[in-house]
Order: C-alpha cells, then sequence, then structure tokens
C-alpha cells in the first residue's frame, strides 16, 4: 500500500497541469478590423451580424442573437417568450445564478426541479411533477457539457404546453441522441464568460428556429427598440434591458468559433478517459452520460459513497489535493434555493419579500429538503477540471492518484 501524500508519502503528480494560448492572431486581426470600421455597434457594424450568422450555422439554427452575457441571453428568452410576474419557471438547483437571474427580475417565481442523482440534471419526472397552470417555460441546464434527457423533457413540456429553454452555458458541442444541446427545446442559451470552453472576456448567444421568438429577442436585447424597419421604433411596448453585443466582443468571438470543436473534441477525449478510468474504485460513484450522449466536459463530477470509500469526501479530496491534484468539494457551496436570497426572502432590495410573499395568495418557501437528490449530490461531489491543454500526463496522474487515495481509504476504513 503506497503512503498517501497527505500523511507524508510521495506525491503522484510532479508535473504541473499542461496551460497554453487561449487567443492569437486571428483574434488580434478581427480586432483590427472592428476598429477599422469605425463604429463598434452592432447594427451598423459587421463583426456581430458574422458572428451570429456563423454561430447559427455552426448548430443549424435558423436564428441567432448576440448579447452581453449567458445571464443576458437567458434573460432575453425569458422575455422573448413573455415571461412577467408571478409566471413560474422551472429550473435546476444546481447551477449558475445566471440560469435564475433573468427569471428573478422578470418578477417570476424559480421553481426547482430534482436532479437524476447521476447525471447531476434535473429529473423529467421531478420537472413533470412541478408544473402548475402557472408554469410558463423550463430552463433546462446542461452541466458540465452533460446532455440532459432532452426527448423526455420536450415531450413532456409539449404536453403541459410551455416552453423550453436549454442553458448551455457549459455546454459547447454537447449532443443527445445526436441532436445539439441547444437545439431541441425553443430557445438555447450560451455564454462566452472568460470560463466557458471559448471566451469573448463576456458575451452570449440565443439560438431559436422560431422567427417571432427571434423578432421579440432581438428587441428584448436592444432595450425593445424596433430596428426591423427602415427607422428605428422607440415606443416600446414594454419594458426590456440594453443587452447588446459590442463589435469588439463579436470580433474575438468570431475567431473563438472557429476553434469550438476542436477545444471540445480535445475535452471530450480527455473526460471520456477520465470517465471510462473511474469505473469499478470502491467508494467512488461516476458520473452518469447516457449511452446517447456526447459530453464536452467543461469539468468532470463523481460522487463519493462515504462508507464505502472508508473516508469523508472532504479528507477524499484533501488527500487528492496533497498528491499534486486540483479537486473540489463540488461545485457551488449548496443548492440555489438555499442561498441567502432565497431562505430570507431578500430577492430585492429594501422591506419587500416580493414575489415570495405571496403574489398568489400564498408565500412561497424554499427550504432545506426541497430536492433531497440534489443535496445529496452537493454532499457528496468531487469536481475535477478538465481543460483542453491538459496533457496525457495529467490524465494519467489523476488516475493514478484517485486510485491510490480510494485504495488507501478502502483498506483503512474508519
Ligand atoms: C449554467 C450557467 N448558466 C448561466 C451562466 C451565466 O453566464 P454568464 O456568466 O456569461 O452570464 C453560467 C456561467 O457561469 C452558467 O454556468
Amino acid at each position: 500500500m503506497e503512503k498517501l501524500a497527505i500523511f507524508g508519502g510521495e506525491k503522484t503528480k510532479t508535473t504541473p497541469y499542461g496551460t497554453g494560448k487561449r487567443f492569437g492572431k486571428e483574434e488580434l486581426a478581427n480586432l483590427e478590423e472592428a476598429l477599422n470600421q469605425n463604429t463598434l455597434f452592432y447594427w451598423f457594424g459587421n463583426m456581430t451580424k458574422r458572428f451570429t450568422k456563423k454561430f447559427a450555422d455552426m448548430y443549424g439554427a435558423d436564428y441567432c442573437v448576440a448579447t452581453s452575457s449567458g445571464t443576458a441571453s437567458i434573460h432575453v428568452a425569458l422575455g422573448a417568450i413573455g415571461v412577467g410576474p408571478g409566471d413560474e419557471v422551472i429550473t435546476s438547483p444546481i447551477t449558475d445564478m445566471g440560469s435564475l437571474i433573468g427569471i428573478l427580475y422578470q418578477n417570476a417565481i424559480p421553481v426547482f426541479a430534482d436532479l437524476d442523482p447521476n447525471t447531476y440534471n434535473m429529473d423529467a419526472k421531478s420537472i413533470e411533477s412541478k408544473i402548475t397552470p402557472r408554469t410558463k417555460a423550463i430552463v433546462v441546464v446542461h452541466l458540465s457539457g452533460n446532455p440532459a434527457e432532452m426527448d423526455e423533457i420536450c415531450r413532456i413540456a409539449k404536453k403541459h404546453n410551455v416552453y423550453v429553454i436549454e442553458d448551455c452555458a457549459q455546454s459547447y458541442c454537447c449532443k443527445y441522441q445526436g441532436k445539439y444541446a441547444g437545439t431541441w427545446g425553443d430557445i438555447g442559451c450560451f455564454s462566452l464568460n472568460d470560463f466557458k470552453h471559448i471566451s469573448a472576456g463576456d458575451g452570449g448567444m440565443i439560438i431559436t428556429n422560431n422567427q417571432d421568438l427571434y423578432h421579440r429577442a432581438l428587441m428584448f436585447a436592444d432595450k425593445n427598440f424596433n430596428r426591423l424597419g427602415t427607422e428605428v421604433v422607440k415606443n416600446v411596448p414594454y419594458l426590456a434591458p440594453n443587452y447588446r453585443m459590442n463589435e469588439l466582443t463579436a470580433a474575438v468571438a468570431i475567431a473563438q468559433l472557429d476553434r469550438v470543436e476542436e477545444i471540445c473534441a480535445k475535452r471530450k477525449a480527455y473526460g471520456d478517459k477520465l470517465h471510462a478510468a473511474l469505473h469499478g474504485i470502491p467508494g467512488i460513484i461516476p458520473q452518469k452520460i447516457y449511452d446517447c450522449a456526447e459530453c464536452s466536459y467543461w469539468f468532470y463530477m463523481f460522487t463519493v459513497d462515504e462508507a464505502e470509500l472508508g473516508t469523508t469526501r472532504k479528507e477524499f479530496v484533501e488527500a487528492l489535493t496533497a498528491e499534486g491534484i486540483i479537486a473540489f468539494n463540488g461545485y457551488i457551496p449548496s443548492c440555489v434555493y438555499q442561498y441567502d436570497m432565497f431562505k430570507n426572502k431578500t430577492i430585492y432590495p429594501g422591506a419587500t419579500q416580493y414575489p415570495l410573499d405571496g403574489v398568489h395568495g400564498e408565500a412561497i418557501e424554499y427550504k432545506d429538503g426541497d430536492c433531497p437528490i440534489a443535496e445529496h449530490v452537493i454532499d457528496t461531489c468531487v469536481k475535477l477540471t478538465v481543460n483542453e491543454f491538459y496533457t496525457e500526463q495529467d490524465l494519467e496522474d489523476t488516475i493514478k492518484a484517485i486510485k491510490k487515495v480510494a485504495a488507501y481509504f478502502n483498506a483503512n476504513k474508519k
């Protein structure tokens, strides 16, 4: 039995993780071209137009709207479908606040569906159980590049006549049954923030095949100004924010889009090998990726069975870290509905509990235990980083360290 690094043994990983340059001369050339246009406004320049065309073509979508962030994209999608005060929107309890922000700014009510214990994505049956006459949309999060069960979710949405918005912020080039995540629902939303597969600093996109939704999204991202005719119409029909993409962002985004397939292919090759290697280790429950799915691994998560593993998740992660592996106690600190703003009903500043004080007459409470499977995932998951620059050595070291640490605790159960 090898002595663990945490107890003074030799470290498994002695070389630094692979890194590389994300931006190059293509981004620079496009930036120069954008500046030479003498305008950085999306409606006058060509960069945002080129980017949206390229993005739509890549995804085989009829329409694409560029925005200022992934958060903005989801808000725009909600605005386009007409989500307003008191409407309910079903989403995931394990996600970034970006999935929720638009719902809350529309004064709508987030309703959380529980998760599949192994994909960590929303469970279709739980979604269906949360649908009420007030449900307007489902924001489906494809967590960490792993697609949710879109056939089932779309079937349920159609049955109940609710919209499906796909949050693909973490899921470029990922497919379910051969079809891209982002093209199953009514609208797909993406992020270009600096931590995503591709980056333009910040930025977002939405794709849709519905012309009405496209027109409304285009307007909603631009103060609800209507630029579709020859004159700009500024007599707006209802409130909308300014979430426009600018030409500099689009210039970088065009060049980044040329890289996205290669980036995702590298992450997929790395992630698939890591995923395969984690099967059969007592106490480690690998993530579930459907046979019909292609995952583009924004990160990789698995859960631990502490009793079988012989130690706590916390000690396991500490031991992995000591071996030189980048590992975390999960992705977010708790389920989203357990954040202070939901528990304390302080969504908006000031002395209001709106809309949780009972927009429909009954107060809304978010409580521990609302989504028990998601809470269990939060308590037991381990997050590993995946990156297109990681090497075979990084992969080998990660697998070796996990096996070494698990074997030690298996043999020395507390
Ligand atoms: C699942 C998910 N949704 C939405 C967002 C929001 O994207 P952005 O940071 O571009 O606003 C993120 C970003 O981290 C995300 O991971």
